[in-house]
């Protein structure tokens, strides 16, 4: 593994499962990495853990995208790589749903996947480099029951995600989402849904895979295949 080159690296919805043991992966490479959360107390105890700097950054929150996007861009510089990781589930007949239910999900894993890429974006544009990863899930490649607006929120992101890659490879700017099966985090259980999670990825492999995706700075690694980014220009 390369020694990070100090690069920052923002990784949204790091307080738990993949986001964190990415950014702890991270730190360990010799990366900058932000450690951010919308829980205040949790992003406080982990990243003084790790050493790492963090911030309470709700996604699901326009103002909270804005305002400590900037401060990060102030007090650490500037920023190399983002993780759209934040995300939630939600399982059940869609008629059970509720109003807030469907609004969360969507705000979360598809408005704030798009408003962090939107302020974070135009730097990487300018400097002709960076990279962006979202965490869609394999969710986004096929459709099944009682998942509708899970699979909605991934869905459109994957879309985002492919058109974006396009748009910016030319510019100098990877735009990449990785696609996982079941990990062993606390997702399922924090939406209130047993799952057996023998057979899942853990949260430290899923991490090492989207590692691999950011220092390989040659390739897109995206739709589940992957570009030489000569391939663009
Ligand atoms: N687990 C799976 O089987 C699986 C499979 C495919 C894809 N994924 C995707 O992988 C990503 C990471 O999930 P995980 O498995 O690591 O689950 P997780 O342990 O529940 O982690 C999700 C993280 O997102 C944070 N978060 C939720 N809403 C947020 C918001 N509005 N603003 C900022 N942070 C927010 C959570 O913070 P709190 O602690 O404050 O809730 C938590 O730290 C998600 O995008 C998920 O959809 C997961």
């Amino acid at each position: 593994m390369s020694e990070g080159n100090n690069k920052t690296i923002v990784v949204t919805g790091a307080t738990s499962g993949l986001g964190l043991a990415l950014v702890s992966q991270l730190k360990d490479a010799g990366y900058n990495a932000i450690l951010t959360g919308r829980n205040g107390e949790k992003v406080t105890m982990l990243a003084a853990e790790l050493g790492v700097p963090g911030y309470v950054l709700d996604v699901a929150d326009g103002q909270s995208i804005d305002t400590v996007c900037k401060q990060i861009e102030d007090e650490q510089g500037q920023v190399w790589g983002l993780v759209n990781n934040a995300g939630i589930w939600l399982e059940g007949d869609f008629e059970n749903y509720t109003p807030e239910e469907i609004r969360a999900v969507m705000e979360t894993n598809t408005t704030g996947t798009m408003m962090m890429t939107h302020q974070l974006l135009p730097g990487m544009l300018a400097r002709k480099r960076g990279t962006i990863v979202n965490v869609i899930s394999t969710g986004a490649l096929y459709t099944r029951k009682i998942i509708s607006v899970y699979c909605a929120s991934k869905w459109a992101i994957r879309g985002f995600t492919g058109a974006l890659e396009a748009e910016c490879a030319p510019k100098g700017v990877r735009v990449m989402g990785f696609y996982p099966g079941k990990i062993a985090s606390d997702m399922y259980q924090s939406a209130g849904i047993e799952r057996d999670l023998e057979m899942a990825m853990t949260p430290e492999q899923g991490a090492a895979m989207i590692i691999r995706m950011l220092e390989d700075e040659d390739m897109v690694w995206s739709q589940v295949s992957g570009r030489a980014i000569r391939d663009y220009v």
